[in-house]
């Protein structure tokens, strides 16, 4: 059997790096790298797109499967069309926030990412990919800052593209999204003892990257 240390899962609340750090340490390692936030910014940059009300779940069910969301290098399509910067907007994040609470937009997205688990070398992070999408996986960890850090990495990221946007509004908009990814139903934000903690709050992306590094198990 594989080894499953080819699997890294990365949780954590939103604006906690790691995207950044997910993607570094794909590249470290040689490995494939997965933001299934991405995914789900991809779902609701098309529900948008198609106008659908987020209450009628069967028209959303249809599009999920008819969706096509692929990638290249650091490039996401949707539908062969590259959406890579226009998901990255404060309001896409708060329409995928809405969109991730219900159930057949998680379901329509699961195999996707488990199939991509199970090819093995791969690090994959989001909000529920230790618990739910690959619960097997011996190297989990939790990536966590405190709210006044995440609300300031996230606001640097989004005025490039946003003029408007405030450091309060961001704060604001994160304690929602916080608030709405660890309450849902279906596969909350959660830390589960199987994974290690790590705060970034006072550590730079080589520090973090340095702590998963050392805690990887070898395989059995
Ligand atoms: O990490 P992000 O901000 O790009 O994610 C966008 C939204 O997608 C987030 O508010 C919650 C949802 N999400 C999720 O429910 N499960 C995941 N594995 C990843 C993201």
């Amino acid at each position: 059997m594989e080894p499953m240390k080819t699997v890294i899962t990365i949780d954590g609340p939103s604006g906690a790096g790691k995207g950044t750090i997910a993607r570094l340490l794909a590249k470290k390692l040689g490995y494939k790298y997965l933001d299934t936030g991405a995914l789900y910014r991809a779902v609701a940059w098309k529900v948008r797109e198609e106008r659908i009300n987020l209450d009628n779940h069967g028209a959303l069910k249809k599009m999920l499967e008819d969706i096509e969301i692929s990638f290249n290098g650091d490039k996401i399509f949707v539908d062969g069309m590259d959406v890579s910067l226009e998901i990255r907007t404060a309001e896409i994040g708060e329409l995928s926030s809405q969109a991730s609470a219900i159930p057949v937009v998680r379901e329509g997205l699961f195999s996707l990412q488990r199939n991509m688990c199970l090819q093995g070398r791969i690090v994959i992070e989001g909000r529920d990919t230790g618990t739910t999408i690959f619960p097997e996986a011996e190297n989990k960890f939790f990536l966590d800052a405190s709210i006044e850090e995440r609300a300031k990495r996230r606001y640097e990221e989004l005025r490039i593209k946003d003029s408007g946007i405030t450091l309060e509004a961001t704060i604001e908009d994160i304690k929602k999204r916080d608030l709405r990814d660890s309450t849902r139903q279906n596969s909350p934000l959660l830390k589960t003892d199987d994974m290690i903690y790590i705060d970034s709050t006072s550590l730079n992306i080589d520090e973090v990257i340095e702590k998963i590094i050392e805690s990887l198990k070898e395989s059995r």
